[in-house]
C-alpha cells in the first residue's frame, strides 16, 4: 500500500494535465450512500422504478415521495470530505485541471475545483418538465409533491435519469479531456455505467497513467488501471497528499 501511495504521488507530481473521473464512493464518508453494493441506493430502490425517466413521467408524485425526497435530503446535509478537498488542493497545486464526475452532490464544488463537469447532471437546480426554467435548490415549494413550476410544470432534479441521454457537450468534453490528460485519476466508481465508463479507457489508450482509488477492485482494475489502491477515498487521497507535500517541499493540509 505505501508503495503504491508513493508510486501515485511521484506521477501526480510530475504532472501539470491530470484529470479525474469520480463517482458515488468518494461521497460515502460524506453521508452519501453509494449505489451499488451493500448499503446502495440500488438495494432499497428499484432504478427502473424510481429512477427512470419513465417511471418518472409515469408517477412523479410517488418517485419524488418515495426516492427523490430522501435522496435530496442526504446530498443536502452533505459536506466535502478529505477526499473532495483533496482533488481541490491537487488543483491549487497545478496538478489536476477538470474533475469529471457522476456525482450530482456538488461537493467537489464546494471543496473548491473549478472546472467540474457533472456527467449525470446536478441536485443543485431543478427544472420544469414543461417549460424548462431552472430553480436553484430550495428555490421552490415542497409542501406539495411533486413540486411544481409557476407554469404547473412538473419539476425533476437537473440530473439524467435512466433511459435519457448524457449532454452531447458534457460527453464530447469529457472526452477531450480524456485524450489530453497525462494521468487520469479514477476515484470511487464501480466503473459499470456506461459512458462514464469508457472515460478512463480512452484516457488509457491516449497514453494516460490510470491511478485508481476505490474501495473493491473494478473492471478497470486489472486491465486499465496502472496503479489501483484498494481502501477508502478519503484516507488514500489524504496520504497521497501527504507524500506529495513532501516530495514537492509543499506544505499544506488536504
Ligand atoms: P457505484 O455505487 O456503482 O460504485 C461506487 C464504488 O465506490 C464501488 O465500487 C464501491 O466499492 C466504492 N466505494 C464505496 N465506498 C468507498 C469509499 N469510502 N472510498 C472509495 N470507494 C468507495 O457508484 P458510481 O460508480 O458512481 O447514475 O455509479 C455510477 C452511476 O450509476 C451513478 O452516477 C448513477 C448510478 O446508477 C445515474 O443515476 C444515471
Amino acid at each position: 500500500m505505501e508503495t503504491l501511495i508513493k508510486k501515485a504521488a511521484e506521477a501526480l507530481s510530475a504532472s501539470n494535465h491530470a484529470a479525474a473521473l469520480t463517482g458515488a464512493g468518494i461521497s460515502v464518508e460524506s453521508g452519501i450512500p453509494p449505489f451499488r453494493g451493500k448499503e446502495g441506493v440500488w438495494e432499497k430502490f428499484d432504478p427502473m422504478e424510481y429512477a427512470h425517466i419513465d417511471a418518472f413521467l409515469r408517477n412523479p408524485e410517488k418517485v419524488w415521495r418515495v426516492f427523490l425526497t430522501g435522496l435530496k435530503d442526504v446530498v443536502d446535509k452533505a459536506l466535502p470530505n478529505d477526499a473532495h478537498k483533496g482533488l481541490a488542493r491537487l488543483e491549487s497545486l497545478g496538478i489536476l485541471n477538470t474533475v469529471i464526475t457522476q456525482n450530482v452532490d456538488s461537493l467537489h464544488q464546494m471543496a473548491g475545483n473549478s472546472d467540474v463537469l457533472e456527467f449525470h447532471g446536478t441536485f443543485a437546480h431543478y427544472r420544469c418538465s414543461d417549460c424548462s426554467r431552472r430553480y436553484p435548490n430550495g428555490d421552490f415549494d415542497m409542501s406539495q409533491l411533486p413540486p411544481r413550476c409557476t407554469c404547473e410544470g412538473i419539476l425533476r432534479p437537473d440530473c439524467v435519469f435512466f433511459g435519457e441521454m448524457i449532454p452531447p457537450h458534457l460527453l464530447m468534453r469529457s472526452e477531450h479531456i480524456a485524450t489530453q490528460c497525462d494521468i487520469m485519476l479514477v476515484v470511487g466508481t464501480s466503473a459499470i455505467v456506461q459512458p462514464a465508463a469508457m472515460i478512463p479507457v480512452i484516457a488509457k489508450r491516449s497514453g494516460a497513467t490510470v491511478i485508481e482509488i476505490n474501495a473493491e477492485s473494478t473492471p478497470l482494475t486489472n486491465d486499465i488501471s496502472d496503479c489501483s489502491i484498494i481502501g477508502k477515498a478519503d484516507d488514500i487521497i489524504s496520504r497521497i497528499i501527504t507524500e506529495l507535500d513532501a516530495i514537492m517541499g509543499t506544505d499544506g493540509k488536504p
